[in-house]
């Protein structure tokens, strides 16, 4: 039986650790190469973070998996036994253009069960975190459970590709998704916009593609206060795959998914 209690402190000196170091970085050049495409950015710190996280989890924990977004970790077939799935750095556009607006990312499943997730605001010192049937936390306070809003008051954070035309939306339900909202916005970090839907600062959070490091540890968050997290479909997520994300207060996630996302 894993002691969740032990790997909960070791992740979180881990995470601080790891923190100090990316904000030393900022003193130093940055080395940045292109991955897919020419704003698919990675760091040599993104790459030096993995490592970090990897080499110590291999250290002190020899039979769990772990899913790394930089390469360093295992070839996951299966979501069988502890599994670690690390974004060393999420938002590496931000981390490079801003040097703020960026996460560490980290959630470990159990058998596929979400057990503990971390998103570390590094620029902001704000570590969010939760334990499975224990709650929520931001820097040791305990977040309140999730307050429904009506879509009026509601603000909403999308990823920005939702300007460009695609298959989940019908663009002008979308426009008019916008309109009816209070607010839109765009952080550029989606494990810092699941963290903000979990702690009240957004209310939901809608991407149209991403990998399961972005996401693992921020739907451990989001389910801990009561928040629903599914694919734009409304389906359940699959962490081992790309999936799109929709993320919310049960009542207002199955409003908007039944007047702007569904096809009628
Ligand atoms: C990205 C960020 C961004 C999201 C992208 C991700 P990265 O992660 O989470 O908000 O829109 O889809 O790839 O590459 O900076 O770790
Ligand atoms: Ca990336
Ligand atoms: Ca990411
Ligand atoms: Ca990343």
């Amino acid at each position: 039986m894993a002691n969740w209690t032990e790997i909960d402190q070791q992740v979180k000196t881990w995470i601080m650790e790891a923190g100090d170091s990316i904000r030393e970085s900022f003193k130093h050049s940055l080395s940045i190469h292109t991955k897919s495409n020419p704003n698919d950015l990675v760091t040599n710190i993104d790459e030096e973070t993995e490592r970090f996280f990897i080499s110590n989890i291999r250290k002190a924990y020899p039979g769990h998996s772990i899913l790394g977004e930089e390469g360093q970790g295992d070839d996951l077939t299966s979501l069988k036994g502890i599994v670690w799935m690390i974004d060393p750095i999420d938002g590496t556009m931000n981390f490079v253009h801003q040097q703020r607006h960026f996460a560490i990312s980290i959630g470990i499943y159990e058998n596929g069960v979400g057990r503990l997730g971390y998103v570390y605001d590094v620029a902001h010192d704000e570590l969010y975190y939760a334990e499975r049937g224990n709650g929520a936390y931001m820097n040791g306070v305990r977040l309140p459970s999730l307050t429904e809003v009506r879509l009026e008051k509601a603000l909403v954070a999308v990823n920005a590709t939702w300007l460009v035309k695609n298959k989940y939306f019908d663009e002008k339900k979308l426009v008019d998704l916008a309109i009816r909202a209070r607010g839109t916005r765009s952080y550029g970090s989606a494990a810092i916009e699941l963290a903000y839907v979990a702690s009240g600062r957004l209310d939901c959070y809608l991407s149209m593609r991403l990998s399961p490091w972005d996401f693992a540890a921020g739907k451990i968050l989001v389910e801990e206060v009561g928040g629903i997290m599914t694919n734009l479909a409304g389906e359940e997520l699959d962490l081992l795959k790309t999936n799109s994300i929709f993320a919310g207060a049960p009542v207002l996630h199955g409003q908007i998914l039944n007047d702007f996302l569904v096809r009628k």
